[in-house]
C-alpha cells in the first residue's frame, strides 16, 4: 500500500505518457496522493485534463504561472512530496537532471527537490542506447536517483530493443519497494512535535516559542528510512511531513491521551515542547478588564509525557527519546534529566536567548545515553534529524 504517500509524478514527451494515466490510477488504488507535472512536451502526448481529473489534482505545467506559485510556490511543490517519479523519463529529461540544467517546471523541481527520485526510462532504443544517455544514466545512477526499465519489446516507432517504458505495475512495485525498503522498515515509531497552548479562557492562552521544525524533520527522517511514524503535534508553525500518520492536539492533557492512543510503537521521540503548567480551571468566558484589579491566575502541574512514557510497565517502547531545551547548564542539566525521566537518550540543545534554536533553521544538540555523551558540531535541524534517525536506526536493528 501507499496510504498516505504524496507523490509528485512528472510526466515528460514521449509515446509512453498515456502508460501514465494508468500509473496515476494505480497509485491513487493504493492510497498514494499524486501531484501531476506535465512537461510542454507532454501536453502534446495526454491532455492536461485527463491528468488533472485522474489525479484528482491540480496539474502544474508552467514555471512562471502566478495562479500556481500563489497556490504552492514551485520550491514548495519540490519538497512536499515523499516521492518523485518521472514517467516518462525522456532522453531530455535526464539529460537536464544530469547537468543540473533548470530551464522549464520540471527540470526545476528536480534540480529544487530534496526527496528521493525515481525514473522510468523511455525512449527509442537508439536514444537509449546512445553514449550521452548511457553516460547521464550512470551520472543519475551516482547521484542516487532510482531507476525502473526501461525493458525490452516492440517500440511505437516500429525497431525493438531496450527504451518500453516499464508497465504501470512494474513502477507501482518499485514505488512500494523504495518505501518498504530502509533500516526502520517494519518500525512504529512516535514523534511528538510543537508546543502545547493552555487556555486561559476562550480567547487567550499559554504558549511557548517552539515552531516545530525539529520534530517534523524527525518525522521526516524516520519515514525516509522506512518507519512507519505517527506524528503527534501541537499548534505548530511549520506544515506536517508528509506520509506520517498525523494527529493535532492543542493541550498537553490532549497530547498525553493522543500518544496513550499510539501505544505500542517500538520507539517514540519527545520532541514537543509541553508546557510545565496549565491555568486551574480555565475560564470558559473571556476574562474582562475590571476595576477591581488584575485576575488571579492559579497554576496547576501538566501530566510529564516523557516520564509518564518512558517509566510505565506496560508497553513502555524499547527507545524512548527525550529532548531537553535548556538555558544554562545544558550537560549538567540534561544529564540530570535523562536519569530523572527514565528515558534512554536525551537530544539536549541551548535554547537560550540568543543561540537561534527557538524557530531558527539550526541546531547544536548534545546526545546523552547511558554510555556516553556524543556533542554533534552545528548543523540544520534537518541535518540533525538524518543523523537522530540513523542513529535511531543502528539502535532498533
Ligand atoms: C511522436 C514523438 C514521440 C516521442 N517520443 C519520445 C520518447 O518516447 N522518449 C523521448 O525521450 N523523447 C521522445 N520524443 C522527443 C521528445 O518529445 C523531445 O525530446 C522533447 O523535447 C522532450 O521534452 P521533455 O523532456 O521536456 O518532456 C518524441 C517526440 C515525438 C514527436
Amino acid at each position: 500500500m501507499l496510504t498516505g504517500k504524496h507523490i509528485l509524478l512528472i510526466i515528460g514527451g514521449g509515446i509512453a505518457a498515456f502508460k501514465s494515466l494508468d500509473l496515476i490510477r494505480r497509485m491513487r488504488e493504493r492510497g498514494a496522493i499524486v501531484t501531476p507535472v506535465l512537461t510542454k512536451a507532454g501536453e502534446e502526448f495526454v491532455t492536461p485534463l485527463s491528468v488533472s481529473a485522474l489525479a484528482g489534482s491540480t496539474v502544474y505545467r508552467n514555471l512562471f504561472d502566478l495562479n500556481d506559485e500563489a497556490e504552492m510556490g514551485h520550491i514548495q511543490l519540490s519538497r512536499v512530496s515523499d516521492l518523485v517519479v518521472v514517467a516518462p523519463a525522456t532522453a531530455d529529461l535526464m539529460g537536464k537532471m544530469a547537468s543540473g540544467l533548470a530551464n522549464d517546471l520540471a527540470s526545476t523541481l528536480l534540480l529544487a527537490t530534496d526527496t528521493p527520485v525515481l525514473i522510468a526510462p523511455a525512449m527509442n532504443v537508439r536514444m537509449w542506447q546512445h553514449a550521452a544517455t548511457q553516460r547521464n544514466l550512470a551520472t543519475l545512477k551516482n547521484d542516487g536517483v532510482g531507476v525502473v526499465g526501461p525493458n525490452d519489446g516492440d517500440m511505437a516507432c516500429g525497431e525493438f530493443g531496450p527504451g518500453r517504458m516499464a508497465e504501470p505495475l512494474e513502477i507501482v512495485a518499485a514505488i512500494q519497494t523504495h518505501f518498504s525498503a530502509g533500516p526502520l522498515s517494519g518500525q512504529r515509531i512516535l514523534v511528538t512535535s510543537g508546543p502545547t497552548h493552555e487556555p486561559i479562557d476562550p480567547v487567550r492562552y499559554i504558549a511557548n516559542r517552539s515552531s516545530g521544525a525539529q520534530g517534523t524533520a524527525i518525522a521526516r527522517a524516520l519515514s525516509a528510512l522506512g518507519a512507519e511514524v505517527v506524528f503527534v503535534t501541537g499548534p505548530a508553525d511549520v506544515p506536517p511531513p508528509a506520509g506520517v500518520d498525523i494527529v493535532h492536539v492543542k493541550t498537553a492533557q490532549e497530547m498525553l491521551g493522543a500518544v496513550e492512543a499510539t501505544l505500542p510503537v517500538h520507539a517514540a521521540v519527545f520532541a514537543a515542547a509541553v508546557a510545565d503548567w496549565r491555568v486551574d480551571c480555565a475560564s470558559d468566558r473571556k476574562l474582562k478588564k475590571s476595576k477591581g484589579g488584575l485576575p488571579q491566575l492559579a497554576f496547576v502541574e501538566n501530566p510529564d509525557i516523557l516520564r509518564h512514557i518512558a517509566q510505565s510497565k506496560k508497553d513502555r517502547p524499547k527507545l524512548v527519546v527525550g529532548f531537553a531545551a535548556e538555558t544554562n547548564d545544558v550537560l549538567e542539566n540534561a544529564t540530570a534529566k535523562r536519569l530523572r525521566k527514565g528515558c534512554d537518550w536525551i537530544v539536549a540543545n541551548d535554547v537560550s536567548t540568543g543561540s537561534g534554536v527557538m524557530g531558527g533553521a539550526e541546531n547544536t544538540v548534545i546526545v546523552i545515553d547511558e554510555h556516553r555523551t556524543e556533542t554533534w558540531p552545528k548543523m540544520t535541524k534537518v541535518e540533525v534529524a538524518k543523523r537522530l534517525a540513523e542513529r535511531m536506526a543502528q539502535a532498533l536493528a
